[in-house]
């Protein structure tokens, strides 16, 4: 396998950083905004041609492998996890970010083998890193290993959380409410970068201890999951069981005794499965 996955982790770095180029080459643009399931729901051109792109690309390579892509769900292809090799692609996680020129956007390319991710890419072309991390062999931001910060305390963390797309009156209270319980435990401070797949990865550099969302997708955290657990960090389900990738929700730790006391402080918000 490892020869194997070598080359599947070199396809997606190759692809990702086409697809950073496309990225970078629109950014500072004004963009064409279309609202899918929401107002704050966006997409735009960039991120249909992005999408096509790798796919297209990895399907050339990987003939027999299936995929899972945001846009390519978005327009109707139903969202299937099976035990075959599977691309699950974000083109542009942090497309609010994307459409308002704020450098927190990333490309996010996992494969999953058996419902285990088990390669992972996640390069923000605005900064130029590009994580990467494959099964049993580390996470590494361009090209230097990464590790969390193993921290325990949920009083001396800096916590990542999100509000995303969701409008819906009871899941905003529920979220700020949650916020609201990780603030009261002490925590150093809480951030936003708008970018589910950035914010799993600053976990696996240790530069954030925590991060929880509810309401995110599949494609969010594919590839960031492989790298943070690689990275030495764990990824839950925030009822405190194993992660459900399809489950729309996940805490990503530094720790286990972390993940789990935030996961003790949260009112849960069930969403409809990818
Ligand atoms: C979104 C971002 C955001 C998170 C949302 C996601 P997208 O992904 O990761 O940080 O809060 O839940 O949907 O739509 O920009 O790919």
């Amino acid at each position: 396998d490892k020869e194997l996955y070598q080359e599947y982790l070199c396809a997606a770095v190759e692809i990702a950083k086409k697809a950073g180029e496309e990225i970078r080459a629109t950014f500072q643009s004004k963009k064409t905004v279309e609202m899918k399931s929401s107002p704050a729901d966006l997409v735009t051109e960039t991120d249909q041609k992005v999408e096509q792109l790798i796919i297209s690309f990895l399907r050339s390579k990987f003939p027999d492998h299936c995929f899972i892509g945001e846009e390519t769900t978005a327009a109707g292809v139903h969202c299937e996890l099976t035990d075959n090799p599977t691309w699950i692609i974000d083109p542009v996680d942090g497309t609010t970010n994307f459409v308002h020129s704020f450098q927190f956007v990333a490309v996010s390319i996992g494969l999953s083998v058996s419902k285990e991710n088990v390669v992972g890419v996640v390069y923000n072309p605005i900064l130029d890193e590009l994580f990467t991390a494959i099964k049993g062999q580390g996470a590494y931001c361009n090209g230097k290993p990464i590790s969390c910060s193993k921290q325990q305390d949920i009083s001396q963390c800096l916590a990542l959380v999100e509000i995303g797309s969701s409008r819906v009156s009871a899941h905003l209270q529920t979220k700020l409410q949650n916020i609201s319980s990780i603030l009261q435990q002490g925590v150093h401070g809480v951030r936003s970068l708008g970018s589910a797949a950035l914010n799993i990865c600053q976990v696996a550099r240790g530069g954030g201890d925590v991060y929880v969302e509810h309401g995110i997708h599949c494609w969010d955290m594919a590839a960031g999951d492989i790298i943070l657990r690689e990275a030495g960090g764990v990824t839950i389900d925030p009822k405190g069981g194993p992660l459900d990738l399809m489950s729309r929700c996940l805490i990503a730790a530094s720790s286990p005794q972390l993940a789990l006391s935030v996961s003790a402080c949260l009112t849960h918000i069930d969403y409809q499965r990818d």
